[in-house]
């Protein structure tokens, strides 16, 4: 093992050297290297079903900018502060606010039938969507949003869900237009971001 740096090193300036190559390709930071294509394949149609158990295609939103977000209900901390912050930036945006819907998107469809997300999207405020589906529709919804996520065992039973932690804005027309680490931004930068791209 205690040749292990040895080799660490190379891999570290293999990966500072790619990153260093993107960074230079689009004169942007990293982020920037999705949102500065304007084509990047992230998104697609969708059919799920709502809160009220209503059927919602994604053409439903047409006309209306999508603020999009993976989680689960029974997540303990990232979840619920991702959607508080999704909520405090849109009541900063102003007027253009109307267009934009707040979506979440379960990626625990086991647990959070229409019934559940209707409880939990109320703490977040009347103008959440909440989407769920089976397991294959929305296994084909995070694919096509390059959402990760997995069933993780708990301890003293259960299970949580690892999943990855992004905001996405899709434009009235289901494209995409940015996305936002949930971890990274505040509700103030969330909402000039909004303003700035609707
Ligand atoms: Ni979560």
């Amino acid at each position: 093992m205690r040749r292990l740096p040895l080799l660490v090193l190379p891999a570290v300036l293999a990966v500072a050297l790619v990153l260093g190559f993107f960074v230079w390709r689009t004169g942007d930071a990293l982020p920037g290297f999705v949102t500065a294509s304007g084509t990047a394949a992230v998104g697609g149609p969708f059919t799920l079903v709502d809160q009220d158990g209503r059927r919602r295609a994604s053409a439903s939103f047409a006309g209306r900018y999508m603020l999009i977000y993976f989680g689960y209900s029974y997540c303990p901390d990232v979840c619920p502060t991702t959607l508080s912050l999704m909520g405090d930036a849109l009541s900063k945006v102003g007027p253009k606010a109307g267009r934009i819907v707040p979506i979440f998107i379960t990626i625990d469809p086991e647990r959070d039938t229409p019934r559940q997300l209707k409880t939990y999207m109320r703490a977040f405020g009347p103008q959440f969507v909440g989407l769920t589906g089976d397991l294959a529709a929305i296994r084909t919804v995070a694919a096509a949003y390059r959402v990760y996520f997995r069933k993780q065992p708990l301890a003293q039973g259960g299970y949580g869900m690892d999943h990855s932690n992004v905001i996405y804005l899709m434009g009235p027309d289901g494209k995409f237009l940015a996305y936002w680490d949930d971890t990274a931004i505040g509700p103030d930068a969330l909402a000039a971001a909004l303003r700035e791209k609707t």
